[in-house]
């Protein structure tokens, strides 16, 4: 075995999904405190700079030449190297964030304990449960009044189909939080807060069977709903099994509270130790184990610079297998070239480092002249293999484009493809139409605005959009056994297609998806888009 196996089995690569405000900002200071990233809390990133409007998001754009978002935090706690991936959510949520988690191998699930099953998570789990990565969660904010645990438990089953098995569970919310009952060691944790403090505050462990000191401290009422609870948990919920977590399939579940910093250290513990080594990935000959290759990776994320000034794209790759040096030449598959990869960095949350190596489960970034796309393999120069690419996600936005000043169509038609193939957005052409009208799809409706903007400021080209009311979008699955102009539709279906021909309907209303299999026997429709 290579002598960089130590490297790879110590890190854990994973991203923090959540819908906006539950805490996942909080939660990753407290992460980066405990590994010494941070002196004190609150200086992650500009957390402003994800409220920020518009115009000053693209500003920022601008002054960075990179966006800020889904960037990459790593650091070093208890022996392990950690590597956050960050999913924006905010009004900035675009296909990217969808992406960043094929990078993943596993992920955090943050809820707010007082509105349980947000939007935003629901999305973000659809894709790590069709990557079937093993999933944590973190019921957030217990300090502020919660919804009855039962139910948040519940709630995640029932909206998101996965079994929970709580690790802890709490005693109290609000202002009666009193702690948690840890159920491994069948102890109390009172709570603490220490907002202020670098390090999880003095806990006080207290064993079930010492009834008298747990009466001191939680109050008569408290002990005995929580021992009636705890009577109830055993009964019903599902038994821990961690070949079932590490399969998606259940996701152990801690209650805490980030911003006071309590419990946030023992789940960081628990995670790392269920949390996965660098994941296998399938390429065309076969599974690449980690360890047992020379340098591989694959390109999950490509910005633009914003910056009209230098014209430079900055390629993400996650390391699959081996080392990286920065002074290796390595083969870019899809190209057919050998290379060295051009100032290979770490982008961390505001700052570039560049880097000498880094290993399997770390993420780089690299100048791109414009020659990767998303999905592409770059592995070593003796070796000769191509990742399964990376899903098309489903757009839920969608507007027909215009150009104002149809003299300039060539430029038009090359910035709407460039930009689409950085993957900021999704073009469509109307069946039998060409590229006369162009349907644009988007995941977050900010890359309107980006797409709009770009044109105008790198293309110099002013388009007008037209909003479209579809907000469903499915592939055909099985396209070569489905005539399309005998499909039996919906009055609110659209039959489009991808740039690289491949057939899609558009719809209204949720409920046309359903109608529209019910009534064409044999057709398959799926959410993601195979490339
Ligand atoms: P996000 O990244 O998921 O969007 O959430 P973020 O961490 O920014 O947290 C959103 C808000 O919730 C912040 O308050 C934050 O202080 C608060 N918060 C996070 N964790 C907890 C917790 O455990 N308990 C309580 N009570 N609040 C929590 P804000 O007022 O919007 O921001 P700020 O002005 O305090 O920074």
């Amino acid at each position: 075995m290579a002598d960089y196996t130590k490297e790879i089995e110590r890190r854990r690569t994973f991203a923090i999904i959540s819908h906006p405000d539950a805490g996942k900002t909080t939660l990753t200071e407290k992460f980066l405190l405990y590994g010494g990233q941070i002196n004190l809390a609150g200086s992650v990133k500009g957390k402003a700079t994800a409220r920020h409007a518009v115009s000053d998001w693209m500003e920022i754009e601008k002054e960075r030449g990179i966006s800020v978002t889904s960037s990459v935090l790593q650091f070093e706690y208890d022996g392990y190297c950690i590597n956050i991936l960050d999913t924006p959510g905010h009004q900035d949520f675009s296909e990217d964030t969808y992406r960043t988690l094929m990078a993943a191998d596993s992920a955090v699930m943050v809820i707010d304990a007082s509105k349980g099953v947000e939007a935003q998570t629901r999305k973000l789990f659809k894709v790590c449960g069709m990557r079937g990565i093993p999933i944590f969660t973190f019921i957030n904010k217990m300090d502020r009044d919660a919804n009855d645990t039962f139910d948040l438990l519940d709630e995640i089953e029932k909206e998101l189909g996965i079994a929970t098995c709580p690790m802890n569970w709490p005693i109290g919310s609000g202002k009666g939080f009193k702690g948690v009952y840890d159920r491994q060691k069948s102890c109390v944790i009172t709570y603490s807060d220490t907002e202020k403090g670098t390090k999880e505050g003095e806990a006080t462990e207290i064993l079930l069977e010492d009834e008298d000191r747990l009466l001191q401290y939680i109050g008569d009422e408290a002990e005995q709903k929580l021992l009636d609870e705890i009577e109830l948990l055993d009964g019903a919920s599902a038994v821990f099994d961690l070949e079932k977590v590490r399969a998606g399939k259940l996701t152990p579940v801690f209650f805490g509270s980030a911003l006071t910093n309590f419990g946030v250290e023992i789940f960081l513990k628990h995670f790392l130790q269920m949390a996965t080594t660098p994941l296998p990935r399938k390429a065309d000959i076969g599974i690449i184990e980690p360890a047992e290759r020379d340098f591989s990776a694959f390109v999950f994320k490509i910005q633009a610079n914003m910056n009209k000034a230098h014209r430079d794209r900055i390629a993400f790759m996650r390391i699959c297998s081996g080392r990286f040096d920065a002074q290796m030449e390595v083969k870019h598959v899809q190209g057919g070239r050998t290379m060295r990869l051009s100032q290979p960095q770490q982008i961390m949350a505001d700052e570039r480092k560049i880097l000498a190596e880094a290993y399997a489960g770390d993420i780089i970034g690299v100048f791109d002249p414009g020659i990767f796309s998303i999905g592409d393999t770059i592995c070593s120069p003796k070796d000769q293999f191509m990742y399964e690419g990376i899903p098309t996600f489903a757009p839920e936005h969608f507007a027909r484009v215009r150009q104002i000043d149809t003299m300039k169509r060539k430029q038009f038609v090359k910035g709407i493809n460039q930009i689409a193939q950085e993957g900021a957005i999704q073009i469509f052409q109307e069946v039998n139409s060409g590229m006369e009208e162009i349907i644009v799809g988007v995941v977050g409706v900010l890359q309107f605005d980006v797409l709009k903007y770009r044109l105008e400021n790198e293309y110099n080209v002013e388009i007008r959009l037209e909003n479209l009311p579809y907000e469903h979008i499915r592939w055909i699955e099985n396209k070569s056994e489905v005539d399309l102009d005998k499909l039996t539709g919906t009055s609110d279906m659209k039959k489009i297609m991808d740039l690289k021909g491949n057939p899609l309907l558009l719809f209204i209303n949720a409920w046309s998806v359903g109608m529209v299999l019910d009534r064409n026997p044999g057709l398959v429709l799926s959410e993601f888009g195979r490339g």
